[in-house]
Order: C-alpha cells, then structure tokens, then sequence
C-alpha cells in the first residue's frame, strides 16, 4: 500500500509503511521503529498491537462477524462437522470427499493413548483439575513420540495424532475425576460420537449410545470455538512455537493460557456466578447492581473484540433453547441467565461499555444439559480450540519473517547501585 503513516519526534519526522488486510484493516508497519528512532511502543494488553498478519480467522467486532478461512461461522455451524472445520482451520480449504475421508481414518488410526501415559492417570489425586491433567499430559505427548521435537509442519501424523489424543486424555480425565476405570475409543464412532461414548459409557453402562442430538451440539459447540485469531491461548502458543519448541510444548502452554477465567475458564466462572444467583433466591436485578458497583464481575459478558454481540453466544442460545427442548429439561440457571442478559443489555452500564453475552455465556448451560460437569467446561474448550492453534503454530512456522517472540519493555527499576553485603544492610 501506498500510504505511509509519519511519526514526528523532535525536529524529524519518520515515515512508515501502512499494511492492509483483506477487509480494509489498517495497521502500521513500525518494525524498524526503533532501529530509526530509538523508540518503542508501549501497549499494555495488546489493545492496539498486531502480532502478525494471518490467512485464518477473520472477525469485525464492530459488526459480530466471524469467518474461518473466509467461511461466515453460521455456515459451518450449521452444515459442517468439528472434523471438517478442523481440516479447514489447518490446512485452508475445505477438504475433498477423499481427504476428509484420510483425516477422518487418520484421527480415528491415533485415538488410542499409550498404555504407560493411561497409567500416568492413576498418579493424579481424584480432584486434580482436569486442565492440569490435560496439559501436563500434552507436553508428556513429546516424551512418546520424540520425533515430535523436531517441529515440522509437513508431518501431518504429528496433527493428527495430537488431535485425536487430546480428545481421548480429556475423556480420560473425566473418568478419573469420577473415580471410574477409562473407557477406549471405538473405532466405528465418529470424533464427537467416540468423544461423548468415552466419557459417559462405563461397565456399569456398557450399552451407552450417544444420542444423535448430542453429538450434534457438540460438534457445534467445537466448531463455534475452534479458533478465535490472536487470543491469549492462541498467542501463548505462537510465542512458545516461535522458540521452536516442540508443537506439543507450545500447544501445552496455551492449554494453560486458556485455564484462566478472563479466558476459556470463564465458562466454569459463568455457572458457578449462576449458581451463586439461584443460591441467593435469583435476583439478577440486584446482582446486576452489585456488579455495577465493582463488587462482583458478570461473567462470559464483555469482549476484547466485539463490541456489538457475539455470533457464537447467539448460535449457543438458540442451541441451549433447542437442546433442553429435547431433552425436556427445565434447567433454571438457563432462566436466570437469559433474564442477567436482558436486564444488563437494557441497562446504560453494559450499554456504554458495549458488554454484551460473549461465547462463554450459553455454552456452560449446554455442556450441563449435555451431562458434563462444571470443572471440565474448560477442558471441552480447549478440545474445540485445537485446530486453531495447530493452524497458527503451522503458519507461524511456514512465515519467512517469522523471529522468536520476545517483547521489549520500559525500565522503571533502580538505577545501577553497589552491592552491600547482608550485615551491612539496615
Ligand atoms: N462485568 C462487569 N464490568 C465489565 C465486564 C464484566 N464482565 N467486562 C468489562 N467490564 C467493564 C470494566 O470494568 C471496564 O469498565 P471501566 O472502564 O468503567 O473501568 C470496561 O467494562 C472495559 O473493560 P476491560 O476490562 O477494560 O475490557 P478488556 O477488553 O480488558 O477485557 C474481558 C475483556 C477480559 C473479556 C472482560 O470483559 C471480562 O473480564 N469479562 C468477564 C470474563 C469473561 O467472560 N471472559 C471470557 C472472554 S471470551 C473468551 O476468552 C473466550
């Protein structure tokens, strides 16, 4: 682009060069900054700062919009599978019938996990927090197959196996959370149906069958969280892959990344505050004050990108509507969640700030609808987000520009003083 942005600093002006996306985007190119100026930037957050440019996932906040490789996210919720959303995120395209046909065997070739790491699970104490199992257990990925240290992004065994184990170690956790034997894929299911088959089938229910509309939802459910650009996982795992680390490593980081409840453990936060409501007798209005008080915060509402709603928390609330319909269950957290949102969204505190109901705040309801219990929502997370990450550490990887991730900073510390020995000190 043509157009270049200048940076007067004292008696000289700097010219640099614009950058623009594929939807007009602009940002400023100031990678030589402070070869010219001696300046850095300072961006605490991140607000204003783009880590790089990106062929992936393309989201205007102002306007709810999210695409993956170009594909509007309602689409893909609604005819695709979480497998064929995965292909896509990772390798570009939507696949042909013969490789989604591959991948699918590929994924279905690697569910099993290795008998010595199935015995790691009976090291953990039965309230072990199933992301720190997960996580631990990823990064533990390198140790089997070591030739996953060697980062290589054309070893599409490495992806797929990382994929399909993932699912089957986050099953595994819940069975060791309810203090169950783990139960083994079955090869004839597909991903969603052998995940939900993993997790709820045990001896004392050896016939389970996954109800159709369940793997439905669930497949939504990972498709609406299978990427979400430059996030704080998605960075985490950028930032770590960037050291070449092995792709287990870096995808372990962002696992804990994702922990965190300004994060994905914001959808374990968004039942526990419903809870803490019906507990309380169910006063959203009054709960609505105190948040606008500071004495409490109202999860899953607020967004760092969208500033108008969420297209994923509006497909998830048709979704839970939908699922508790044919499940004939009446949940009353689902109740006093679309009451909090309607209070918060006709009140001049979530107006003026543009907090509105973001991914995390309906899709704890469908998860408790579906049976999997509040600890693991997290977990469930972080299997929809997989793909995103494996297609951000891939084009990293691929990027001719790429440098090891390393921030700067602004010292505020002492200035250079001596040493005094400790019976010197006052
Ligand atoms: N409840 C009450 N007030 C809020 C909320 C909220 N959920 N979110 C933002 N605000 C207020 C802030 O207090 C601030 O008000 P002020 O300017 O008067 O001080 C203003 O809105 C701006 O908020 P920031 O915290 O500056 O916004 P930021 O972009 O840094 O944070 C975040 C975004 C972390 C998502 C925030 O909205 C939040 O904490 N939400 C609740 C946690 C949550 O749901 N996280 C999941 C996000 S989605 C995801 O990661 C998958």
């Amino acid at each position: 682009m043509d157009k270049k942005a200048t940076l007067k600093y004292g008696d000289t002006s700097y010219e640099m060069p614009i950058v623009q996306g594929s939807y007009e985007e602009r940002g400023v190119d100031i990678r030589s900054l402070r070869k010219d100026t001696g300046l850095i930037t300072l961006d605490s957050g991140f607000m204003n700062t783009g880590a790089t440019t990106s062929d992936i996932t393309f989201i205007n906040g102002e306007e709810g919009i999210l695409l993956y490789r170009g594909y509007p996210i309602e689409q893909l919720a609604e005819h695709s599978t979480f497998v064929e959303t995965a292909y896509l995120l990772i390798y570009g395209d939507l696949p042909t019938e013969t490789e989604l046909a591959a991948f699918s065997r590929s994924l279905t070739y690697h569910s099993m996990l290795h008998e010595d790491m199935r015995h790691f699970f009976d090291g953990y104490p039965w309230q072990a927090h199933p992301m720190a199992i997960l996580s631990s257990m990823v990064c533990s990925l390198s140790a089997y197959y070591p030739d996953s240290l060697e980062p290589d992004i054309h070893n599409h065994e490495h992806i797929a196996r990382l994929m399909s184990k993932l699912r089957t170690i986050a099953a595994f956790s819940y069975q060791k959370m309810q203090g169950r034997p783990v139960v083994y894929p079955r090869n004839e299911l597909k991903y969603c149906a052998n995940f939900l088959h993993m997790m709820f089938s045990h001896p004392a229910e050896p016939t389970y069958e996954p109800d159709p509309e369940l793997v439905r939802a669930l497949n939504t459910l990972l498709i609406l969280h299978a990427d979400h650009e430059q996030n704080c996982s998605t960075s985490t795992v950028r930032l770590v892959g960037s050291s070449q680390a092995s792709l287990y490593a870096a995808i372990s980081a962002g696992i804990c990344a994702l922990w965190g409840p300004l994060h994905g453990g914001a959808n374990q936060a968004v039942i526990e505050m419903l809870e803490e409501i019906r507990d309380e007798g169910g006063d959203c209005s009054t709960f609505i004050r105190q948040v606008k008080d500071r004495q409490r915060r109202l999860m899953g509402f607020g967004h760092r990108v969208y500033k108008n709603f969420d297209p994923r928390a509006t497909i998830l609330k048709t979704y839970a509507d939908r699922l508790l319909k044919h499940l004939a269950i009446e949940d009353p957290l689902f109740d006093i969640a679309q009451e909090l949102e309607e209070v918060a969204l006709s009140d001049p505190f979530f107006i003026e700030r543009n907090l509105y109901p973001n991914v995390d705040f309906y899709s704890g309801i469908l998860y408790r609808v579906m049976g999997i219990p509040t600890k693991m929502f997290t977990v469930m997370f972080a299997l929809g987000r997989i793909p995103g990450w494996i297609a951000h550490w891939r084009e990293m990887m691929e990027d001719p520009d790429v440098r090891i991730g390393r921030p700067r900073q602004i010292y505020t510390g002492a200035t250079k003083r001596d040493y005094v020995p400790v019976n010197d000190r006052g």
